[in-house]
């Protein structure tokens, strides 16, 4: 498996891949289309589930489901030509073209807000945040993380994760909600339909009640955890996921608040704090 290391860039934690492949000078040229869809988010916020919403909502015309895996129809930007995270060539996909980013505000190109794209955020709790990101750090190969979940969450609140830091990550976007649609976790539970509704019509798309209906059900957590074009099973394949039993899927719990199982109140209300803390 593969060691990567932290490089920081303007603030955020990026890796070895990043650098190998000269990534900050593919995010600086970029050129982005009025057409584009960016979905944004801190990783572990809840992408993957707005991803696929956004996508149901912009095929809403295809009646079945696709087999595609969601990282083909939907690739990362932050990694240009890296060999397998060569998944798909953005500048050779066709209008509209969906992607996805964790990159920070700061870090995107200048072109995503000149030429119109849409940009959609997503964001968490950071106590769920963590607990998430433990265990994806656990899962992938590239990361292989052995140490303790304390340790973990003191790296997490330092910043010394990837993509971090969280706090200037959330503030970064949500300074722009004008322009920006943000959407949180919690919302995607408590009232997807509305959320569903709130993304057509920011896309500019038309939605009917039934379709937000189908949309809802797709995108249930039962659903997208058996649907092998959403749950990144195929990393098991590939080599970049541990065994599933060994540590667990990315399709992991699909809670809110399950957190209390790792912090205890006291921890998860000083992180809490400390997360609002930034103004
Ligand atoms: S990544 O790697 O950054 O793209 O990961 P991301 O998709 O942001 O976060 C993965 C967590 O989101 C949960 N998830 C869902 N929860 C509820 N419903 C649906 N449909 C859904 N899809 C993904 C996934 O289970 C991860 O959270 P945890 O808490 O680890 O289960």
């Amino acid at each position: 498996s593969v060691r990567l290391r932290h490089y920081r860039y303007k603030g955020t934690v990026i890796n070895t891949w990043h650098v190998m492949a000269g990534a900050p000078e593919h995010w600086r040229r970029f050129s982005a289309r009025p057409t584009d869809v960016f979905v944004a988010s801190f990783p572990k916020s809840g992408t993957t589930w707005l991803q696929e919403l956004v996508w149901q909502v912009v095929h809403q015309e295809q009646s079945k489901q696709t087999d595609e895996p969601l990282e083909y129809r939907f690739p990362l930007f932050d990694m240009p030509s890296v060999e397998r995270m060569r998944f798909k060539e953005i500048s050779e996909m066709s209008d509209p073209r969906l992607i996805k980013t964790h990159l920070p505000y700061h870090l995107l190109p200048e072109s995503v807000w000149t030429s119109g794209a849409k940009v959609l955020y997503v964001s968490r709790d950071p106590r769920d945040v963590c607990v998430s990101y433990y265990h994806f750090c656990r899962m992938v190969n590239f990361n292989s993380y052995r140490g303790t979940f304390a340790e973990f969450r003191d790296a997490f609140q330092k910043g010394e994760m990837m993509y971090g830091p969280y706090r200037e990550h959330v503030k970064g976007y949500r300074d722009h909600a004008g322009q920006v649609l943000c959407v949180t976790y919690e919302e995607l539970h408590q009232d997807r339909v509305g959320c569903i509704k709130r993304v057509a019509e920011f896309l500019g798309r038309p939605m009917t009640d039934e379709l937000a209906q189908t949309i809802f059900q797709r995108t249930s957590f039962a659903e997208m955890k058996k649907n092998p074009a959403v749950n990144y099973t195929h990393w098991q394949k590939e080599g970049v996921a541990h065994p599933e039993k060994e540590v667990g899927a990315f399709m992991r719990k699909g809670k809110v608040g399950d957190w209390t199982n790792y912090f205890t109140q006291e921890e998860g209300d000083a992180l809490l704090k400390w997360s609002q803390q930034l103004v």
